[in-house]
């Protein structure tokens, strides 16, 4: 079983400090949520394990699949199976959705076995549309430049499409949710959790307890000032839908963080 560790990050962006000693297991199998306030470093932390250049690690480790995270790029990360959705997808003109996804998917391919000749194009096609099927996405999405003119939901979309292609052993979903009508929040939300078992562990970024109705969390996590300071199960989001971030403020934000 593939473990992801964050042990006391922290991480700096621009020289001011984001994460302040953040620590995190997420097993495979495993489904986590981490709820908290606008601006607390929830797409920071995505970023950081990612591997995103401009946020700088100062301190703490994080380690998957008994490799030291931190010493890889972005690219290795992803063939070493960690996949991020991204809150604000860009995109990438000139590039359509199904060569973005067979390149991707190639490179993995590659990654586990240097001979590989990549996958043949009509098994790739076949595999495409039934994951397109799967997300009820329009076939002529695929000839489409990535999220270039795509909706909001298309983009959310088109994300948990490149998840399904690509198969991650832990995906970290930040605010995939946002921007979703309700019935494309269904779709997404029934996505996920045909991927989901005991392959994939999944970390969820949302603001909503509404998105864990649908993809039901082992564990929330609620963020603060960059830090995780309580976890607990899926009542914890009731708890905060309910009552606001007020008493977790109360409770940390004096003393500890800040
Ligand atoms: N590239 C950057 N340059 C400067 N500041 C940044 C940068 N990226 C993030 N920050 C700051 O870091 C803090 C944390 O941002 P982050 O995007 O991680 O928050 P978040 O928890 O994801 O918030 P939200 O719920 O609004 O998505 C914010 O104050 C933000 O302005
Ligand atoms: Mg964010």
């Amino acid at each position: 079983m593939s473990q992801l560790l964050v042990k006391n990050l922290h991480v700096s962006i621009d020289g001011k400090e984001i994460l302040k000693g953040l620590d995190l297991t997420v097993n495979q199998g495993e489904i986590h949520a981490i709820m908290g306030p606008n601006g607390t470093g929830k797409s920071t932390l995505a970023y950081t394990l990612m591997g995103h250049p401009s946020y700088e690690v100062t301190a703490g480790e994080v380690w998957f699949k008994d490799q030291n995270v931190l010493e890889l790029e972005a690219d290795e990360r992803s063939r070493l199976g960690l996949f991020l959705a991204f809150q604000y997808p860009v995109a990438i003109p000139g590039v359509t959705v199904a060569n973005f996804l067979r390149t991707a998917l190639n490179a993995r391919r590659r990654a586990e076995n240097p001979e590989d000749k990549g996958v043949p194009i009509p098994e790739f096609r076949k595999l495409l549309l039934e994951k397109m099927s799967l997300l009820q996405m329009e076939s002529a999405f695929a000839g489409r430049y990535l999220n270039e003119g795509f909706s909001g939901g298309e983009k959310k979309r088109a994300e948990i499409l490149q998840m399904a292609t690509l198969r991650p052993e832990i995906a970290i979903l930040d605010e995939t949710d946002s921007g979703l009508d309700i019935d494309a929040l269904r779709i997404v939300s029934e996505g996920v959790n045909a991927l989901s078992g005991p392959e994939l562990g999944v970390l969820v970024i949302t603001h909503y307890q509404r998105l864990l109705n649908y993809i039901k969390p082992d564990f929330v996590h609620i963020m603060l000032s960059g830090r995780i300071v309580e976890s607990g199960g899926p009542e914890l989001a009731l708890q905060l839908e309910e009552r606001g971030y007020d008493w977790v403020r109360e409770k940390y934000e004096n003393g500890v963080a800040a």
